[in-house]
């Protein structure tokens, strides 16, 4: 028998439960491997999930968490990518391998439109993995599967990320925080917000160029403005959504890029005019986590200059409960992981 956790709709109501169940050790099929997971780590889209406000949510059971790492412990018929006891970690989208998005890549969207993370054993596609880094341990490279993907499809793979760049990233979760490692680590420069102080000197330490708590200073794209001598950033990584997209496209310079990510200040439409796109002639692109092959460039650039996940703090699988409350309780800075 094996422990999992799944999430659970509950009965004339939008959210879901998260329900505690052990089960027999799944077999792998043809294809498929089984890997005994060893981390997980929590995402906001995990919160969306657990309230049922996520487009990809499954209607009936589904294990959560699309982050994952661990080891392969039984390969299923015909599988040559990976042998017993290889380290590996789960792509966000399953079947995503390369190339442009499909929708029909949302069907395989783990821990929401198909099974996740969060379990001691999991069997899905060999293909679905790649390998672990072998410099980070299991707790690191779970980290990686969303947040850091996402930050670096943004300024990498759609926004040309250069030395000597200005990048502004929002608040500091766990997207943000990637961004601020790889763009430092790329030669750019990073402005990172957020609403505590003792957080930005965090930041700092981390090599960021420059910081605005957004609390205090609630006009912070004036005050990015003014950091970049009235240029703006080439980049925003664009996680607040309608609440910040305006000032956002304020932040950005001419010929800038914004991706945009996040949902933080909710799904309502934006209640600013769109025009600064037009006249400032910005790319805004929509980035949705990215592909298995992305995720191999990414971890080759981590590998070379040796970025480590920010850790926030580390949960048991028995107190998985209690790691949702604490991403929810919005004091982190980084990443939370479930060592499973
Ligand atoms: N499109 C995609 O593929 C994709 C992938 C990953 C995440 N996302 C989205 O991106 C967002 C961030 O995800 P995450 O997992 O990094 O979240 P997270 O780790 O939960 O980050 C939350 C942090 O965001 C900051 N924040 C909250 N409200 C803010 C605001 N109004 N302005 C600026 N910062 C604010 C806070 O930082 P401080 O405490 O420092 O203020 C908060 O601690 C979420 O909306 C998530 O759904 C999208």
């Amino acid at each position: 028998m094996a422990l999992r956790y799944l999430l659970r709709p509950v009965p004339s109501e939008k959210r879901l439960s998260l329900v505690r169940e052990d089960h027999s050790l799944p077999e792998p099929g043809p294809g498929e491997v089984r890997v005994r997971v060893r981390a997980c780590s929590l995402n906001y889209r995990d919160l969306l999930m657990r309230r049922g406000q996520s487009a990809s949510s499954a209607s009936g059971d589904v294990v959560p968490l699309s982050d994952g790492a661990g080891e392969i412990d039984a390969v299923g018929e015909g599988v040559t990518l990976w042998k017993t006891g290889d380290r590996v970690t789960g792509g966000f989208f399953a079947e995503w391998k390369d190339g442009p998005f499909d929708m029909r890549y949302h069907k395989a969207a783990r821990g929401g439109s198909c099974d996740g993370m969060l379990a001691e054993f999991v069997v899905a596609s060999a293909e679905s993995f790649v390998a672990t880094p072998s410099y980070l341990t299991d707790a690191e490279a779970a980290c990686l599967p969303c947040a850091c993907l996402t930050a670096w499809h943004s300024l990498v793979e759609r926004g040309n990320l250069a030395a000597g760049q200005t990048v502004l990233a929002l608040g500091t979760g766990g997207v943000s925080v990637f961004a601020l490692q790889l763009a430092t680590a790329a030669g750019a420069r990073v402005i990172i917000t957020s609403s505590s102080d003792e957080k930005l000197a965090r930041a700092k330490e981390l090599g960021a160029w420059e910081t605005v708590n957004y609390r205090e200073t609630e006009a912070w794209d004036g005050r990015v403005w003014s950091l970049t001598e009235k240029r703006g950033v080439d980049h925003v990584i664009e996680v607040g959504g309608p609440g910040t997209l305006g000032k956002s496209m304020n932040a950005v310079a001419a010929g800038g890029h914004i991706g945009l990510i996040g949902v933080l200040t909710g799904f309502a439409p934006p209640d600013v005019s769109l025009f600064p796109i037009v006249t400032k002639n910005v790319d805004l692109h929509g980035i949705y986590v990215g592909s298995l092959a992305m995720f191999v460039r990414m971890n080759a650039f981590l590998e070379t200059h040796q970025i480590r996940p920010v850790i926030d703090r580390t949960f048991s699988l028995e107190d998985a409960p209690e790691a949702y409350d604490h991403l929810a309780g919005g004091n982190h800075f980084g990443k939370i992981v479930i060592e499973c």
